[in-house]
């Protein structure tokens, strides 16, 4: 089976989670567009929803789905994004989409971390097959670059991105995370970065694995 067919597969397990007369958290990227995709069949049943990137806000409104700001709402029963790897602890490596940041913000608002996955995203060590992301501010992407050398990474400047923010990316290669929460933390103190892409703080309560076999839920 193919990776777009279990990523659908996940996206179309989450409709299940989404509850009538809510407003919906929605992350980025191409399992989150097979979300939204899905969530336009329950455009009338829901109030809305909040997304964590432009991009995602276009595509809800094409499905004629309104968009609320994150300033709007003080907390959303459920927020469901992808990821670009996944622990057995449920947390995750994201930001391959370069919305890292706005997907922070809108799981906080959550009550419920919702993470659509296809199964090539399953690691056991966070780091193992993705470089991390790291959100800085541009003028202090050469200190960070050092700072992440220091911790032991190989940063790599994603040429022609800028976020959403208005902020660049570093890829950081060769971190091999072993302890998420502590990385997660450090890297943050780092004075230019805006946030980096482990999300073990707030790490998901469900994921749903689109594998061969069908969806598989983890709770
Ligand atoms: C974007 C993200 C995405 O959720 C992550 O990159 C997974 O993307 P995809 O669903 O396309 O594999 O974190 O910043």
């Amino acid at each position: 089976m193919d990776q777009l067919t279990m990523k659908k597969q996940a996206a179309q397990a989450a409709l299940a989670y989404v509850k009538a007369d809510t407003i919906v958290g929605v992350g980025s990227g191409s399992t989150v567009n097979c979300f939204i995709d899905a969530l336009g069949t329950m455009k009338n049943q829901i109030k809305g929803a909040v997304a964590a990137s432009k991009h995602s806000e276009e595509l809800l409104r094409k499905q004629g789905i309104e968009v609320f700001s994150a300033n709007d709402v003080s907390s959303l029963d459920i927020y469901v994004d992808g990821a670009d790897e996944v622990n057995p602890q449920k947390m995750m490596i994201k930001g391959g989409g370069a919305a890292l940041t706005r997907e922070k913000i809108v799981a906080a608002l959550a009550k419920k971390f919702i993470c659509i996955v296809d199964s090539s995203k399953q690691v056991d060590v966070l780091g193992s097959t993705f470089a991390l992301p790291v959100e800085v501010i541009p003028m202090a992407r050469s200190q960070v670059a050092r700072k992440l050398v220091a911790l032991g990474g190989s940063p790599e400047y994603r040429e022609g991105v800028v976020t959403d923010n208005g902020n660049v990316i570093l890829d950081v290669y060769n971190f091999k995370i072993m302890n998420p929460v502590e990385m997660e933390k450090t890297l943050n103190n780092v004075a230019g970065v805006v946030t980096n892409g482990i999300f073990a703080l707030r790490a998901a309560d469900i994921i749903i694995v689109g594998t061969p076999d069908g969806s598989k839920i983890i709770e």
